[in-house]
């Protein structure tokens, strides 16, 4: 298997060019975070992207607007430089850090085994809380590693944002071959196939919402639930091209948004013990 960072910025460049089919995503995504933003009472609020590869998920102009600073962090930094130019936002711009980072601490050398002794031993959750240096308001996962699982991802978030802060945990869901033309899907369709809380389901690995939701990470993160619309969870579509995404059939896919309020930090790793914390299956994934 090729080295980890390999696989992402390998995938990074694949989807370098895909902005436009992004659009509808982007659009649904800023959005949330706009409206968690002005929802924070900071006077200079902070937001953290973790994840946020080629920024195809994220309008900086209008985040701006809102945030003082923006936080983009991925392990490919190229992805983040090349996200930048395409906003034509300058690289030194006050406002907006780039920190191309291995959320996790780890190294491409390391093991299954050497990841999970990483996390329990609390190394990894201070790499991450290190390399940032300071907590933001809101916290966003855009698509964050599908290959992690779930407590994982949930403490990456949970780590970096303030005691009263938010976390959003934005991803696909499933692919849908009857998407196309559609805009959202109302919770009673999605409930139908996709939101199970057990194993079973038809879901991407790690992105079953239902499971995300139950794993409270011991009370550090309160108050989940799905981003709402017109009072129910909004499951929005966006779709691609083969053209757009080589390494992608044509196809649309349903998306949503969780968030959490964060209570307290640190957050103890041993509290991950509540759930595996890693797969081969789900890391083969990619
Ligand atoms: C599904 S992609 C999201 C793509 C992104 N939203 C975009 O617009 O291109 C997941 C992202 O997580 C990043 N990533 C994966 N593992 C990571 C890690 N351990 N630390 C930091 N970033 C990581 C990848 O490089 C990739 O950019």
């Amino acid at each position: 298997m090729a080295p980890y960072s390999a696989t992402e910025t390998h995938n990074n460049r694949v989807t370098a060019d895909s902005w436009i089919a992004f659009t509808p995503h982007r659009r649904r995504v800023t959005a949330i975070l706009e409206k968690l933003g002005s929802n924070s009472q900071s006077a200079q609020r902070r937001l953290c992207v973790v994840g946020a590869g080629n920024l195809n998920d994220v309008e900086l102009s209008q985040l701006q607007r809102i945030y003082a600073h923006i936080e983009l962090i991925d392990i490919d930094l190229a992805a983040l430089e090349r996200g930048l130019r395409r906003q034509m936002v300058a690289p030194d711009s006050p406002s907006i850090t780039l920190r191309g980072v291995d959320v996790l601490g780890l190294s491409d050398g390391m093991s299954d085994d050497d990841v999970l002794d990483a996390l329990a031993s609390g190394k990894a959750v201070a790499a991450i809380s290190s390399s940032v240096g300071r907590y933001c308001d809101v916290v966003a996962g855009t698509a964050l590693i599908s290959q992690l699982a779930i407590a994982v991802k949930k403490l990456v978030l949970a780590s970096l944002t303030r005691p009263g802060g938010v976390v959003a945990h934005v991803s696909d869901l499933a692919r849908r071959s009857d998407a196309r033309g559609r805009e959202i899907y109302s919770e009673a369709e999605i409930v139908e196939s996709h939101m199970k809380t057990g194993a079973s389901g038809d879901f991407f690995a790690g992105t079953n919402p239902a499971m995300l939701l139950q794993v409270g990470l011991g009370g550090v993160l309160t108050d989940g639930s799905f981003w709402m619309d017109g009072g129910q969870p909004l499951f929005w579509v966006w779709c691609i091209t083969s053209t757009e995404q080589q390494h992608l059939d044509d196809g649309c896919l349903v998306a949503y948004a969780l968030t959490w309020r964060v209570t307290r930090q640190p957050v103890d790793p041993r509290l991950l013990g509540e759930t595996p914390m890693h797969s081969h299956n789900d890391r083969d994934e990619l």
